[in-house]
């Protein structure tokens, strides 16, 4: 089969990462894919500022003309914002190409117009990395629940907060001084402040809420506080109760006035020790889901920084490269597995 070719559009934290991954898995990448995945470029807003890791014959500060290259298949948009991705992503879909991207706030918002112009067009539009970071949540909602009912989705989904809090709580460090440093490792956003006033917790929760409860729910649906103001002492005094503070994104369904509706929500909670909440520290996120059938489920993992959340846009990018080699069906796990199985003794 031909070769997928890929644009990067983006290049700070998750971009690069996705880039380095792209270029040190191509081997594996291929057999997966059924195809060689190439990097066709990557656009940059700064051109000047020199870039590890990536030709710079690849690079562009030109995004909308390496979306409309015939060589593209595939847009990875890691720009982050509203605009200009939202305009990028609805061309490269109306031109035919499938779309990656990791862009809560753009999913929050537009993923009604979006998908309808991915549906249109008879092709991807893959989003796993715009939650809670490298933990499978989106794929799991809509494919391995999609024949049982939802009843509630519930967790923390947002890294900085959680590290902020966490760190408050175990050091009786200062705010300021954690916020500093989630934002030193690549956990917060480029403004905090949407961290920090729940605002990235929120879109996330609309984006949990309209794919669980087959609904569209907006950013603007979400009733949110965020952690401002929460002090040490808070912490201390919630400590007395043997309760931890977490930012928790809530969406349920609810019946009030005897009609079905859903309720989204982010809001700091006291959370007694013994809920496995309590024990997720650090940049850390879990995810709580309950489905009629299914019973409750609960996914773990880390939900910020460059490579965790790379590794959702690889695990996207190759489910779209593979619709796009097989028409639809991917290669068998089989038919490339080639590794000796382990004795026991070996582990
Ligand atoms: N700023 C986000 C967080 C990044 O802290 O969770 C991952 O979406």
């Amino acid at each position: 089969p031909r070769p997928i070719g890929v644009a990067v559009l983006g290049m700070g934290n998750v971009g690069a990462e996705v880039v380095r991954i792209l270029t040190e898995n191509a081997d594996d990448l291929r057999s997966r894919v059924g195809a060689p995945v190439e990097l066709r470029g990557v656009s940059v807003r700064d051109l000047s500022r020199p870039r590890s890791g990536v030709p710079s014959a690849l690079l562009t500060d030109d995004p909308a003309a390496l979306v409309a290259r015939d060589d593209v298949d595939i847009v990875v948009e890691l720009i982050g914002g509203i605009e200009p991705p939202r305009t990028l992503i609805r061309t490269a879909l109306q031109s035919g190409k499938s779309v990656v991207t990791a862009n809560k706030a753009l999913m929050a918002v537009h993923s009604g117009e979006l998908s309808d112009a991915a549906a249109t067009s008879n092709v991807d539009l893959y989003f796993e990395a715009a939650v809670a970071g490298a933990i499978p949540v989106i794929r799991p909602l809509t494919q391995s629940l999609a024949g049982d009912r939802v009843t509630r989705v519930a967790g923390i989904v947002n890294g900085t907060t959680n590290f902020i809090l966490s760190e408050m709580d175990e050091t009786g460090a200062d705010y300021a001084d954690v916020l500093a440093e989630a934002g030193r490792l690549g956990y917060a956003e480029a403004d905090p402040t949407a961290d920090v006033e729940g605002h990235d917790a929120a879109a996330k929760a609309a984006i949990l809420a309209s794919i669980a409860f087959h609904s569209r729910v907006t950013a603007s649906d979400v009733y949110c506080e965020g952690i401002s103001s929460i002090t040490s002492d808070d912490l201390a005094a919630a400590k007395k109760f043997d309760c931890t503070v977490k930012l928790l994104a809530i969406c349920e369904r609810i019946e009030a006035d005897g009609v079905e509706k859903i309720s989204a929500r982010v809001y700091p909670a006291l959370i007694p020790f013994e809920h496995p909440l309590a024990t997720v520290n650090g940049a850390f996120n879990a995810v709580v889901v309950e489905a009629e059938n299914a019973g409750r489920l609960m996914f773990y993992g880390q939900g910020a920084g460059g490579a965790p959340t790379a590794s959702a846009v690889l695990g996207d990018l190759v489910m779209a490269a593979r619709n796009r080699v097989y028409s639809g069906r991917g290669p068998l796990e089989s038919t490339y597995a080639s590794l000796p199985i382990a004795p026991i003794d070996d582990v």
